[in-house]
This record gives structure tokens, sequence and C-alpha cells, in this order.
């Protein structure tokens, strides 16, 4: 399954996919979908660490992995924050997995020195992933989001990358 860097011609597709969470699961906060400038500027960020990869399935674009800041402030440089979305029909084949090793390395690579994950639960696919590929436990923020009329807790997962 090619896993590659996303180009502008997949904003529309990545978008989607993010767009029907937003809409019918818990796994982003967000309540209203992104636009495309939004994804365009993601996109554009030339900040070392900074990457938003597609995987396709028979030429389609099913899933993205994306990898930004934490937090602006400049100490943080050093974290990225992870994160990943496929299409339902291509969850549960070893294709995150595959994007999240692929999304790792390329961290590893930059010199990054911690990933960071939130993990709104419940959301035993994301959690199974993240401990496959080496992330910790840190802790949960309980009652932190509010989606769907309920809290909703989030686990954070941390893994070390570069000491
Ligand atoms: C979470 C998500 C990215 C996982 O990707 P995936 O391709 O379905 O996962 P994989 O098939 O690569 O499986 C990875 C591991 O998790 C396990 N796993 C996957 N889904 C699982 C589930 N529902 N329950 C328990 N374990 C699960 C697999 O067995 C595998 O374990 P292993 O590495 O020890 O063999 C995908 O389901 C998804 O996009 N979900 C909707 C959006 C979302 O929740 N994103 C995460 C935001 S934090």
């Amino acid at each position: 399954m090619p896993i590659r860097p996303a180009t502008d011609a997949d904003l529309p597709a990545i978008a989607g996919i993010y767009a029907d969470e937003v809409r019918t699961g818990i796994a982003t906060f967000d309540l209203e979908p992104r636009s495309i400038e939004l994804w365009r500027d993601r996109l554009a960020s030339t900040e070392g660490g900074d990457h938003l990869l597609v995987a396709e399935l028979d030429g389609q674009v099913v899933g993205y992995a994306s990898s930004s800041a934490y937090r602006p402030k400049a100490g943080y440089r050093h974290t990225r924050e992870t994160t990943i979305y496929l299409a339902p029909e291509a969850q549960g084949q070893g294709l995150g997995r595959q994007m999240y090793d692929d999304l790792l390395g390329r961290l590893v690579a930059d010199g990054v020195h911690l990933a960071l994950a939130a993990v709104a639960l419940p959301n035993p696919g994301s959690l199974a992933l993240h401990r496959s590929c080496g992330f910790e436990d840190v802790g949960v923020m309980r009652a932190v989001g509010r989606k769907f009329e309920q809290w909703i807790d989030v686990l954070w997962l941390q893994r070390l990358l570069v000491r």
C-alpha cells in the first residue's frame, strides 16, 4: 500500500475523511469540518517534524497521518503531536500500523525527541495502535471535552524517539 507525503490534490480526500469523523465520531473534538484552506496551511508547514502523509488503496486516498506542533511555545519545538485517520473501509487491515511506522521513522530522521498523542475515550483501536507502536500511557484528563451531549475523557500517550 503506497504511503507518501500528501500533495495539494489529496486535500479534498483528507478533508472528507476528517469531516466524517467530525460528524460521526469522538476521535476529534472539532464540531465543524475544517476548510481546505486549513489543510493547505498544514501541508505548507516547513517546520521540522511536521508531516502530512496519505495512504492509497486501489488508487484512492483512504487515510492520512500527520505530525504537528504540540504547542507553539519554542521550548516545545522538539515534540510533535501525531494523529491518524482512516476511512471506515480501510480500518482493521494493518494500514494504521504501516502509516504510523512510516511517520515515526520520519520523525526519528528529523531528530524529533518525543511524539505525543491524545486519544479520546473510548477508542480501543487507536489505543491498540499507539501501544503497539511503542507509545506509553501518560495519563487521563477527565471530562476535558464535550461532544454529542457527553463529557469525554482523553488519554495522552507518548513515545520517546531520540534522546
Ligand atoms: C485508530 C485507527 C487509526 C487504527 O488503524 P487501523 O488500520 O484500523 O489499525 P491496524 O489494523 O493497523 O491495527 C493496529 C493494532 O491495533 C489493533 N486494533 C485495531 N483495531 C482494534 C480494535 N478495534 N480493538 C482492539 N485492537 C485493535 C490491531 O490488532 C493491531 O494490533 P497489533 O499491532 O498488536 O497487531 C483507525 O481505526 C481509525 O482511523 N479510526 C478512526 C479515527 C481514529 O480514531 N483515529 C485516531 C485518533 S487518536
